[in-house]
């Protein structure tokens, strides 16, 4: 199974985006995670279309999308035109998951969908096989820089058996308080992304943190 590391650019110098872009890709990064929130679905408002699009001018990478925002639907067309690849929504704010889903898929993009920590991984059984990526938030979304919380590890696990168990090719996401400590047994329980923000942008040694980060997780594959 690859590793796929997504550097969220939450975590990043705005003052000097453009650098830090190019030290992701210098470093080998996979993906860039982008976080938008709304001030509403989650207590932090950051960024729309504008960053997106300045984000694709910068790099070919894959722009990881992560909309934390209520009624996701309103940016489908807006994010797919300024370069977004992977739009990912949160179950918790979209009744309607299977009409959404398709919605992004007909824009041609890839869909995703996010579970906060107290929301059950089985509500997305249902749509396992229509998802290109589940994410698995290990915090409370909101803000970069929180404590991994521990029983994420059971979730992966079992979010893991319930795609092979739909014959589910998507991707398993892990986001929030990724870091040296953390990502190994995310690995081994069945995580193959890994969005991590702190732990890259304030390492020492930026690029150096991405390849530890995915060393971390080769060694065991
Ligand atoms: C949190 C965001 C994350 C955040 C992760 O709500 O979804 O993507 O940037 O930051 P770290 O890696 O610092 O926990
Ligand atoms: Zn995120």
């Amino acid at each position: 199974m690859s590793v796929r590391i997504a550097p969220s650019i939450l975590s990043a110098d705005f003052s000097r985006l453009a650098d830090d872009i190019a030290m992701c890709v210098d470093g080998g990064a996979d993906w860039i995670h982008i976080d938008v929130m709304d001030g509403c679905f989650v207590p932090n408002l950051t960024f729309g279309a504008k960053v997106i699009e300045t984000v694709r001018h910068l790099t070919t990478l894959p722009l990881d999308v992560h909309l934390m925002v209520v009624e996701p639907e309103k940016y489908f067309d807006t994010f797919a035109h300024a370069g977004a690849d992977v739009i990912t929504i949160h179950q918790e704010v979209s009744p309607h998951l299977h009409r959404q889903l398709g919605r992004i898929h007909e824009l041609d993009r890839r869909a995703g969908v996010a579970i906060n920590p107290a929301t059950p991984v089985e509500a997305l059984r249902d749509v396992a096989r229509d998802l290109d990526l589940l994410l698995i938030m290990s915090v409370n979304p909101g803000f970069g820089g929180q404590s991994f919380i521990e029983p994420s590890i059971d979730r992966i696990a079992r979010a893991r058996a319930m795609l092979n168990v739909a014959g589910s090719s998507a991707v398993l996401e892990v986001d929030g308080g990724i870091a040296r400590s953390t990502i190994e047994r995310c690995w081994r329980a069945g995580a193959d992304t890994f969005v991590a923000g702190n732990a890259i942008f304030s390492a020492p040694d930026p690029k150096g943190e991405i390849a530890a980060l995915r060393t971390l997780c080769m060694e065991r594959a």
